[in-house]
This record gives C-alpha cells, structure tokens and sequence, in this order.
C-alpha cells in the first residue's frame, strides 16, 4: 500500500510540473491568429486588416477592411467566418486549410492588434 502511494506520489510529482510548462508554452488564442493571418491573409488585408496589403493592388475589388466588418451592425460574426471559410467574388476560400476556430482566432488577433493601437 505504501508502495502504491509512493509511486503515486513520485507520478504526481513529474507528470504535474510538466503539464504547467507545456501549458505556459502553448500559443494563445491570439498567437494562432497572428501565425495564420500573416501567412495567409496579410498580402491583400494588410497589416491591420484594414484592406490596404500588397497584392490587393492587383485585384478588381478592394480587399474589405476586416476590423471594420468585425465591429459593423449589418455584419454577424458568423457571416464573415462563412465568408472566410467559403470565399465571396475575390476572396478566396480557405475552409480546406482553416476551420471555425481558427477564423475565430485570426479575428480576435485583428482586433487586438488595432485596439493596441
Ligand atoms: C487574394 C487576396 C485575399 C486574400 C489572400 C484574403 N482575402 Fe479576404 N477578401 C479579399 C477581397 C477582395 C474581399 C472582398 C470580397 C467581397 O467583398 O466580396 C475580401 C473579403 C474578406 C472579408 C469580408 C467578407 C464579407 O462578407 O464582407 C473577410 C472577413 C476576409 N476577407 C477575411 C480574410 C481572411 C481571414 C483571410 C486569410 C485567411 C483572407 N481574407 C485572405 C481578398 C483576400
């Protein structure tokens, strides 16, 4: 019995700490929406989403400023992840690379970048 409780404790003692360091070292939230948005996104959104990257100099429409949308009353949330996952005219679709949670992610990046500003 006391030998149980040894090794139980013993267990405790090396599996805990480790689950605190992989948790502090997971990326937050926001961390995978900045990873994916910067790969993915910021060539025709820009920097702050605001619709002003690099290649939208190229396209027939104007990429839509992101953060707007995200705060507009005409716009739901769930509309816009539709509109990431299954493209809309020039945006193209991403549902085969991305799901819900992360659209959710890359979203809550934008606004945090351009609240900080
Ligand atoms: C090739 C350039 C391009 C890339 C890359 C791109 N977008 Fe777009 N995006 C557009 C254009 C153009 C529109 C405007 C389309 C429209 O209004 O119909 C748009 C519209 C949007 C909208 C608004 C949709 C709506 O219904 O109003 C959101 C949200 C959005 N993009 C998010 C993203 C996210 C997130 C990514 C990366 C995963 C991304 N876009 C990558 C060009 C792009």
């Amino acid at each position: 019995m006391q030998k149980i409780a040894t090794v139980l404790i013993a267990a405790t003692l090396i599996i805990l700490p480790s689950l605190v360091l992989a948790n502090t070292n997971a990326p937050s939230a926001v961390e995978n929406g900045q990873r994916n948005y910067q790969a993915l996104c910021l060539a025709c959104h820009g920097e702050l989403g605001h619709g002003d990257g690099i290649a939208a100099q190229a396209l027939n429409e104007q990429p839509s400023n992101i953060y707007q949308e995200l705060s507009s009353w005409f716009e739901s949330e769930a509309e816009l992840i539709d509109a990431v996952l299954n493209g809309n005219e020039e945006m193209p679709a991403w549902g085969h690379e991305l799901n819900e949670k992360q659209v959710k992610e890359i979203f809550a990046y934008i606004e945090s970048i351009n609240q900080a500003k």
